[in-house]
Order: structure tokens, then sequence, then C-alpha cells
């Protein structure tokens, strides 16, 4: 293209003034609600002045209720009853040499207005790994799609239209699309030269068109580091009481296929039971899980200096230890005898909390639980039999039982026993 001296002349004279760049009516302003506070920050690029000059903004044919802070460009106030429908108004930017003024108009609605009710978290990672609450991590030069729950801000009965702009409220990069009948947020990410880049978007539910009834913003964070942890997911058997050592799992770590270093992590935290202790330089796991651990995941999540971010999921399978130690083992009693039996430590593991009996058809015993005790005397007329006796372990919502007999002997065969025994002792001693 030519240019003269002229042209150049006359450029910097018109430029000098300051212009509308960013109407306020395509930012999809937030609707005003009666009887409601009102706030709403123009984009900085809703103006322009070439020479960078400061502007000033102020408000023309405003209605009382409706101000201006120039320093921040936010519109505020809190419009009453009487102002409810269109309210039109100017807002003015003034620079050294001269301003200009944008027609605006910001309706006033009585009904209240719709809410964010649904979980943005969940609907991105249908997408892909997150590397923050509301952040997506996306591969650069890649094909994406994001599809929101259509009753994410609630009742889609309300709303007339949806809408998506930058967080500044600027338009939408040609390379990331919105489909608002389906809720889709789709293209292709940009090539990055290097490093990362966080791309903020304000998602928008409007109740009345043209206009901002709710907002919620996400990010999507496009890196073309892959900060990951090979494998990803691991599963691991504990037993209650056994200490435990996992990791370090920052040798699975590696970032562009290789290995990350510590001085290139910025954050570590580590989701664990308290029992689980946590080093955070080689991300390494250890303890001993309590005798009532049920199974358990646990997740350590890495950022580094880049802002990627890589997850480990660890998933502890507890192997149910036994609640006992050895078998009960059978036992003899004698009719007309005393019969006593105290399972103890040698039977028992720490971590059984609680033991129930049943004694079966033997009527003469008792167990008393508080001392862990079975007793009784069977009748001296008693023949001899086979009792089987039932012992149930319990230990939170884990039980485990064990059987054993004990074998009954009748009075008579044993007297009978003693006494030879007591003759031949007395014989012997005698000789
Ligand atoms: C939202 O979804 C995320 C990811 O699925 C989940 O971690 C989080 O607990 C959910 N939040 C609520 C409030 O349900
Ligand atoms: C880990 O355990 C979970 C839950 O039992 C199972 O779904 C998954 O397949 C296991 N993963 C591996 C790698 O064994
Ligand atoms: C590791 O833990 C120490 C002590 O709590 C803390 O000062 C440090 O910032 C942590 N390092 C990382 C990478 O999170
Ligand atoms: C325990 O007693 C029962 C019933 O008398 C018997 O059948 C079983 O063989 C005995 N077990 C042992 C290990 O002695
Ligand atoms: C552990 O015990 C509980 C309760 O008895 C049971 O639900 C669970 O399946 C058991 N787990 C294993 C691995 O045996």
């Amino acid at each position: 293209m030519r240019s003269s001296p002229f042209l150049v002349l006359f450029n910097s004279l018109v430029s000098a003034l300051p212009q509308v760049a960013f109407p306020f009516n395509s930012q999809v302003p937030t609707l005003a609600r009666e009887d409601q506070a009102y706030a709403f920050q123009l984009a900085s690029t809703t103006f322009v002045s070439d020479d960078g000059s400061a502007l000033v903004y102020s408000l023309a044919s405003a209605p009382a209720w409706l101000n201006l802070d120039s320093a921040t460009r936010t519109l505020y106030g809190k419009p009453g009853q009487g102002n409810t429908g269109p309210n039109v108004f100017k807002i003015v930017a003034t620079a050294d040499d001269g301003s200009v003024a944008m027609d605006c108009t910001l309706v006033v609605a009585s009904n209240s207005a719709p809410a964010l009710v649904g979980n943005i978290s969940a609907d991105l990672a249908r997408t892909g790994p997150l590397s923050g609450p509301t952040t997506l991590l996306l591969q650069p030069s890649s094909a994406f799609a994001i599809t929101f729950s259509n009753n994410l801000f609630g009742d889609s009965d309300t709303i007339q239209s949806y809408y998506a702009t930058m967080a500044d409220r600027t338009p939408l990069p040609s390379w990331l699309k919105f489909d608002s009948s389906s809720l889709t947020f789709w293209g292709m990410t940009p090539v990055l030269v290097m490093g990362s880049q966080t791309y903020e978007v304000d998602f928008i539910a409007s109740d009345v068109a043209g206009f901002a009834g709710a907002t919620t913003t996400f990010n999507l964070l496009i890196s073309s580091n892959q900060l990951a942890f090979h494998p990803q997911t691991e599963n691991f058997t504990v037993t209650p009481g056994e200490p435990i050592i996992l990791g370090p799992f920052i040798n699975q770590l590696r970032i562009n296929s290789g290995q990350v270093t510590i001085s290139q992590m910025q954050k570590v935290v580590a989701e664990t039971p308290d029992w689980l202790s946590f080093q955070n330089s080689t991300l390494k796991l250890e303890g001993t899980p309590l005798h009532n651990f049920e199974s358990k995941s646990v997740s350590i999540t890495v950022t580094d200096t880049y802002g990627d971010t890589a997850v480990k999921n660890i998933f502890l399978h507890t192997t149910n230890a036994s609640l006992f130690n050895d078998e009960v083992g059978n036992q003899t009693a004698t009719a007309g005898k005393p019969f006593a039996y105290t399972f103890g430590q040698l039977v028992l593991t720490q971590s059984a909390t609680s033991l129930s009996v049943d004694v079966g058809s033997a009527s003469w015993l008792q167990y008393d639980a508080s001392k862990r005790k079975l007793q009784g005397i069977p009748p001296t007329t008693s023949k001899a039999s086979a009792n089987i006796i039932t012992v149930t372990a319990s230990s939170g919502s884990q039980s485990e039982t064990q059987i054993f007999y004990i074998n009954l002997k009748a009075a008579a065969a044993l007297d009978f026993d003693l006494l030879f025994l007591d003759h031949s002792l007395a014989h012997e001693t005698q000789r």
C-alpha cells in the first residue's frame, strides 16, 4: 500500500480521539434485577485511543440508579421497581483531545436470576484430565469437544439462550467454537511453540436475550508438555496392622518422556489417610494401616513449573486379615466336673473387637463375653458326646467364624480309669 505524508498526518489526527471498539451491548452484559445490587465491568477494549492516552469514563442521560466507576470501568448501582424494562444511556470516554459517546441499553428484570447448579468439573472431566477443579488440560493442535449437561444452570426452560465469551467478554478465538443448542465447545487447539497457555472462558446462561443471567468461568490449559505418571493408576494390597512403603513415585513421573527433577515440581499435594505419611520430594508414602482399615484410594497431584499437572491414583485393597491367630481345637470335658476355657491371645488377634459363642445343644455351658470365658459343669449323668461349638469373632463390618468340639466323657468310664490308675500307683509305691 502506498502512503503519503498527508495520509499519515490525517490518520494520526483521527486516531487521537477515542473510539468505540467493543460496544457495551456486544459484551453480553450482566442483566440488572430489580432491588438487587448490580455490577458489570466493561472490557478493557471497549474504547481505544491510539495515542495511548488514558481515558476517563462517564455516563450521560443515564437513569439515577446507575453509576460508573471510571478507574475500574465498572457500572454499578441498585435499580428499583420503577426501573424495570430497558434502560437507555450513554457511556462517554474522554481523552485529552476529545471524547466519544457509546449508546447502551441495559434491561432491568423483575424475575430472579438463573444460577449454576450443576458440577462444571464433572462435565469438563468427561473430556480429559483436569489440572485444576475447572481447568481442562488439552494438547496443542488437537481436536476436542466439551459438552456440558443441559441442567448445568438449572431448569433449562427458564433459559432463552446461551453465550460463550472469553473471561474479558471478548469473542472466542477462531479455534474455539460454541454450539448453544448442544452446549458443546469444540474445535482444534492452536499450535504452541513452547510452554503452555491458559484460556479463560465465560459460559453464560441468559433469561433475557443479549444479557447474562448466570455466568460460570472455566479454563482451557493448552500445554505441549506431557507431565504424567507411568502407570497413572496402581493397586496395592495391604494388610491391616502391617507397615507398608509405597513408592517413591517420583521415578514414575515423566515430563515429555524424560524424568522429572525436584526443581521442576512446583507443587505437590497428597490426599492420604492420617496413618500414611508422605514425603513430597520423593513422592513416597509410608505407614501402618489401622486394624479397622478398609479399602481406600489415595492420590498424589504434582504441578510442574510450567503449570502442567499430573495425578497418581493409588488404590489400597485390604486383605481381610484373619481375626483368629489359631484354631481353638477340640476340648475335653467330663460329666460332673467343672469345665472352663478362655479364648486368649493365642487364638484371637487384637483386632477381634468382639466374640460371640453358640454352644449348640450343650446347655450346661455358659459364655461370659466380658471375660471371653466358656464354663459350666456337665451333668453327672451325661453320656459321652461330641458338642459342636461355634465362635464368631468380629471387627467392624468384618466377621469370621470357626468351630470346635467339646468331647464330653461320661462319668463312670473316667472314674474307673482313675481308680485303676490310683491302684497301680499305690501298688508301685508299696513295692
Ligand atoms: C464435581 O465433580 C468432580 C469431578 O467429577 C468431583 O471431584 C467433585 O466432588 C464434584 N463436586 C460436587 C460438589 O459434587
Ligand atoms: C484396581 O482395582 C480396581 C477396583 O477393584 C479395579 O477396577 C482395577 O481394574 C484395578 N486396576 C489394576 C491396574 O489392577
Ligand atoms: C514439601 O513440603 C515442604 C514442607 O512442608 C514444603 O515447604 C515444600 O514447599 C513442599 N514442596 C513442594 C514441592 O510442594
Ligand atoms: C474333634 O472332635 C470331633 C468330634 O469328636 C472329631 O470328629 C474330630 O476328628 C476331632 N478333631 C480333631 C482334630 O481331633
Ligand atoms: C472383608 O470383610 C468385609 C466384611 O466382612 C467384606 O464385605 C469384604 O468383602 C471382605 N474383603 C475381602 C477382600 O475379603
